[in-house]
């Protein structure tokens, strides 16, 4: 019974250690580091919300990976037949498999708005590359933004772009070509920011950047900001949607579950933080507000493309690379639905990508109303785009974490997963940490948050 699935299960795997680590990189380095973690921090005061959001990475969103890459690699199906397969083999009943299952929705919902801010990017590829950041004017800077978001249908046609392009990979299913696009991409997306990192360290207001990010002050911090901060930790890791059970079904044998997670979570923080010290030494040295929101990336690095000598270029370069990191994220968030309508209701690949990419662009008009203000999408002071973003990250996320820390640590069979997870040493202290530490960690955030508990 302890025996991998492997005889029921797909046969596909990555080819080596180095793949997977590559692949899931890929997946987690997205729209989070680059646009989203820097707003936040942003929203939330700076340093003493990064600090909870590092301690929820190490504490609580590295065990729930290893959980989900275990689960992955007994089933080695897609993430609700993994799940009821681990259940099935626990004696305990199938329907287990809405764990998996609840992950792929929230996956599909934060993919509809996903494609809209990745569009964003791909419009400033070609801003970029035109020389509408002109000098690097703030105000001016801050106007194109404004051009871009107001303007419903030139979102409209960049959306549809992303999801088209998303639809072409997918529909193929070609793994090989995206594997090695993202082998050459990465290393380049993370050269560029450390040159723009640099750039900023020497032009903008390091001092005030790196005081803000890592001094923390706990008055500014907020019970709102912890469960941004952990539901963050979620999002940026790619948790809780599906993608790392799906991952880890393809993981070769004899790779460590534990090794690869700590690498993964330690490359997309490293991104994360690095992003932080381009954009923040910009941001103070101009005097903008780092709480800006989503658009914050959007009207400060321009700036900087503006000013620097070779700014056009290195706009353009940044701007790929930010589409292209959002794009391997975008594959992977459509990839367990698209996998799901083959296997479950016989579509043909091509059909089910069709399908899938035709329901997110649907979606996504949502968010394009909300992001262009289009009062169909605003509601009781708040729009649909904010909503759900706040929905999927910061609750849809923890919960769906909370459900695989419980169901792996009190519903599976424990030695089924310690043989998962193969390092028996590792295995006897992450036990109770997926066991105990995580979920009480969750809905602590969340009693707190909900005012039944105040710590
Ligand atoms: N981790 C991706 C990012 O940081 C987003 C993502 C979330 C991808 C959930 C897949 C699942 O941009």
């Amino acid at each position: 019974m302890q025996q991998t699935n492997s005889k029921k299960g797909g046969t596909t795997r990555w080819s080596n250690r180095f793949a997977y680590i590559l692949a899931a990189t890929g997946a987690a380095v997205g729209l989070g580091n680059i646009w989203k973690f820097p707003y936040i921090t942003g929203e939330n005061g700076g340093g003493a919300f990064v600090l909870v959001y590092l301690i929820c990475i190490l504490l609580i969103g590295i065990p729930v990976m290893m959980a989900e890459v275990a689960i992955g690699k007994y089933g080695r199906r897609t993430p609700g037949k993994s799940t009821s397969e681990v259940a099935k083999a626990s004696g305990k009943p199938a329907f287990w498999g809405f764990v998996g299952w609840m992950g792929v929705i929230s996956g599909y919902l934060i993919l509809s708005f996903y494609v809209v801010i990745t569009g964003w990017g791909l419009a400033y590829i070609f801003k970029a590359g035109a020389g509408d950041f002109g000098n690097g004017d703030p105000a001016a800077v801050q106007a194109l933004f404004k051009g871009l978001t107001s303007n419903g249908w030139a979102l409209l046609g960049w959306t549809s772009l992303v999801v088209i392009g998303t639809v072409l990979v997918i529909g193929k299913g070609v793994k090989a070509g995206l594997e090695r696009a993202v082998s050459t991409l990465m290393p380049i997306l993370f050269l560029l920011l450390l040159v723009l990192a640099g750039y900023a360290a020497s032009e903008g207001d390091f001092a005030a950047a790196l005081h803000f990010m890592f001094d923390p002050d706990f008055s500014k911090l907020t019970i709102n900001g912890v469960v941004v901060a952990l539901g963050h930790s979620f999002f940026t890791l790619s948790l809780a949607s599906g993608i790392m059970i799906m991952y880890g079904a393809y993981l070769p044998e004899g790779v460590s579950i534990a090794k690869s997670s700590l690498w993964i979570a330690f490359f997309d923080t490293l991104v994360a933080l690095i992003a932080g010290m381009a954009i923040y030494p910009i941001v103070f040295a101009h005097h903008l507000a780092p709480g800006a929101g989503p658009g914050l990336i959007f009207q400060t690095l321009p700036i900087a493309f503006g000013q620097m000598p070779g700014g056009r270029l290195v706009g353009v370069l940044f701007f790929i690379m930010l589409v292209f990191a959002a794009f391997t994220s975008a594959l992977a968030l459509i990839e367990s639905s698209v996998a799901w309508l083959v296997e479950k209701r016989g579509f043909s690949r091509w059909g089910a990508a069709i399908t899938a990419g035709l329901g997110i662009w649907l979606l996504s008009l949502g968010t394009i109303a909300s992001v262009a203000e289009l009062p169909i999408a605003q509601f009781a002071g708040t729009d649909f785009f904010s909503v759900l973003d706040y929905l999927t990250a910061n609750i849809l996320l923890p919960i769906g974490g909370l459900a695989i820390a419980v169901f792996t640590g009190w519903v599976a069979n424990k030695s089924l997963i310690a043989d998962m997870i193969d390092a028996p040493a590792v295995f006897k202290n992450w036990y109770p940490v997926i066991k105990f530490l995580a979920p009480v960690a969750i809905l602590l955030v969340f009693l707190q948050l909900v005012g039944i508990i105040n710590l």
